[in-house]
């Protein structure tokens, strides 16, 4: 991802790199003058001395597309899609496994082994999407192409360990983005666990648990012994709820591209999330300048499905090429149309490519008010 040094960033805004770094420590970041940070953490840094931080939307993932209004009678409840964020080995994809398994049926059981990014879980009947850490610069990437697929982040911290700083960088990245967090406080089964310490830390941050008097829903879990996951589950579901989340099952699907590869078998292979319309076997679609015929679907459950509707997690077979992480991806009217998006992106991509001067960099991303 891209960063940039807090002297420069100090430049820019014409200030002392001293003010910067004092201002970095109340954030929790321990900084020197030639550091570099990250696009969230310079972007709220901007924001304490009252700038603000113009984040380019790469345009060539839009282009050539016509965005579709929606009739506000055709929007219907959908559910929350979830990430889980936290520094390193605090147990993210633990807690998930931990979700998923206790989510799922006893003749689904057994036949689940593969770790997809994305998985759904029922709870009180009400549907909630997972999304393992894209990891920051995916989650970066896909900020800079103006996608936002999380409504909910879980940050997970252990509380063996306590706030650190991909905790820090996780908690920026949110606030950045504006997403809700709920604070999962994890490995509660261990002797050394100090939950109240991580309270603590997390004040310090800014985040304050509701039980002193803040906003920020702290919830003890284990994915070891599993011991508050419903609570946990529950505070999602709530959160979820107060968002009012809503979208259109009935236009032409459009979404996110989670992960992809190039299978040697089934060949471009891209797990996306619908986030809007239905997506179904048969629809032309493009993702970035990949483009193709929906060929196959197969949910995180491996059952090949036929369409997927609005915050669904689901593998997709038939594209020319493999598409990036955090590219968008359009249903669109008829293959002929897919493929003149793509080519003409193709074009405008190499185009670019050849003036090299227009590669997005920090310096650009800076501008006075
Ligand atoms: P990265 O993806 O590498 O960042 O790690 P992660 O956050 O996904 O952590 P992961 O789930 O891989 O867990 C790291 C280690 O902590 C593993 O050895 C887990 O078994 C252990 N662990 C995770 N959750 C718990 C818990 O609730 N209790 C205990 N005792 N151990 C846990
Ligand atoms: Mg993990």
């Amino acid at each position: 991802g891209d960063t940039i040094s807090v002297k420069d960033l100090a430049m820019k805004m014409n200030k002392s790199a001293g003010e910067l770094i004092k201002k970095l420590m109340g954030l929790g970041v321990m900084a020197t003058i030639n550091q570099e940070v990250d696009v969230e953490t310079a972007e709220i840094l901007a924001n304490e001395f009252g700038f603000e931080v113009d984040i380019k939307v790469d345009e060539s993932t839009y282009d050539f597309i016509e965005e579709i209004e929606d009739d506000p009678a055709d929007l219907v409840p959908r559910p929350c899609v979830v990430t889980v964020m936290g520094h390193v080995d605090h147990g993210k994809t633990s807690l998930l496994d931990a979700i998923r398994e206790s989510n799922v049926t006893a003749s689904e059981a057994g036949g689940i082994t593969q770790h997809i990014g994305a998985y759904q879980v029922v709870h009180d009947g009400k549907k909630i999407t997972f999304l393992d850490t894209p990891g920051h610069e995916a989650f970066t990437a896909m900020r800079a192409r103006g996608a936002q697929v999380t409504d909910i982040a879980i940050l997970v911290v252990a509380a063996d360990d306590g706030v650190m700083p991909q905790t820090v960088e996780a908690i920026n990245h949110s606030k950045a983005a504006e997403v809700p967090i709920i604070v999962a406080i994890n490995k509660i089964d261990k002797p050394d666990a100090r939950p109240e310490r991580v309270m603590q830390e997390l004040t310090e941050h800014g985040l304050v648990p509701e039980e002193w008097g803040g906003d920020t829903i702290c919830v003890p879990v284990s994915a070891k012994t599993r011991e508050g996951l419903e609570n946990l589950l529950e505070m999602i579901l709530l959160v979820a709820e107060v968002q009012e989340l809503k979208a259109n099952p009935k236009r032409l699907a459009k979404g996110t591209v989670i992960e992809a590869e190039l299978d040697k078998g089934r060949g471009p292979v891209a797990t996306v999330l619908v986030q809007t319309g239905t997506l179904k076997i048969g629809d032309s679609i493009v993702a970035g300048t990949a483009y193709g015929k929906v060929r196959a679907m197969i949910d995180d459950k491996g059952r090949r499905v036929k369409k997927a509707g609005p915050s669904t997690p689901v593998e997709v077979l038939g594209l020319s090429d493999v598409p990036q992480a955090g590219d968008i991806f359009h249903a669109v009217k008829d293959d002929k149309t897919a493929k003149t998006i793509s080519e003409k992106r193709l074009a405008k991509k190499r185009e670019e490519e050849l003036k090299a001067t227009t590669k997005v960099s920090l310096d650009d991303l800076f501008k006075q008010i």
